[in-house]
């Protein structure tokens, strides 16, 4: 079970592509803007960007890149200066190795007035699901925090959240895609919410 299944999982219960189709309505990026995505995996985000009609050049980078993802590294963009509108790290951040050399890159290649967009899984993230587990893990955001900081970036932040009903199959079905065992709990649905936590700076 990877990552994929657990957004398809979620993207059902939503009833939105999560966590791209979210953030893409929350940014409303300039539907012509130039738009590279570090750590763009399988390519899902550009796809949607693609058929939500987004008319700018946009760019997919990774290591183990998916259909139409460019092959590197953040810490190296083979990009000249300002070359793009926005750069996004969606959930990748902290995948690379010196994240404070990928943000370093990252403003490098932006455009002055460009956004940087970095997102990450909040705290309050599958919160009910996760108490019937025992404590839930920390949100990626207070560390976001932080390495924006220490980087000089005093990013606006934007949360999204989105309700969602929990049946006992889904609980199921989403522990298994964190091979957690199958819990023990009262039937019934759970409600809970699904919550990115986005960090915009404007260069
Ligand atoms: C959790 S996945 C997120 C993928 C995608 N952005 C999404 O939200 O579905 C993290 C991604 O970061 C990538 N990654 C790891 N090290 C990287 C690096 N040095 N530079 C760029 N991407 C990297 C991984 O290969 C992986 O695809």
């Amino acid at each position: 079970m990877t990552l994929a299944h657990r957004d398809a999982l979620l993207s059902e219960l939503c009833g939105q592509r999560w966590p791209y189709r979210p953030l893409l309505d929350a940014l409303d990026l300039p539907i012509n803007s130039d738009i590279l995505d570090i750590g763009a995996g399988a390519g899902q985000l550009l796809m949607c960007l693609h058929e939500r009609g987004h008319q700018g050049v946009r760019v997919g980078l990774d290591p183990v890149p998916g259909p139409g993802v460019l092959c590197g590294q953040a810490e190296t963009l083979a990009f000249p200066d300002a070359s793009f509108e926005v750069v996004l790290f969606v959930r990748s951040l902290f995948h690379v190795t010196d994240s404070t050399q990928a943000l370093r890159e990252a403003l490098r290649v932006l455009q002055p007035g460009g956004k940087l967009v970095v997102a990450v899984q909040g705290g309050s993230h599958l919160m009910m699901f996760w108490s019937l587990f025992g404590p839930p893990p920390e949100g990626n955001d207070p560390m976001t925090q932080r390495v924006l900081q220490e980087a000089g970036l005093q990013p606006a932040r934007q949360d999204i959240y989105l309700a969602v009903n929990l049946s006992p199959k889904a609980i199921c079905d989403i522990a298994r895609t964190y091979a957690l065992p199958e819990p023990t709990f009262a039937p019934g649905i759970l409600p809970d919410r699904l919550h990115l936590a986005t960090f915009v700076f404007v260069k």
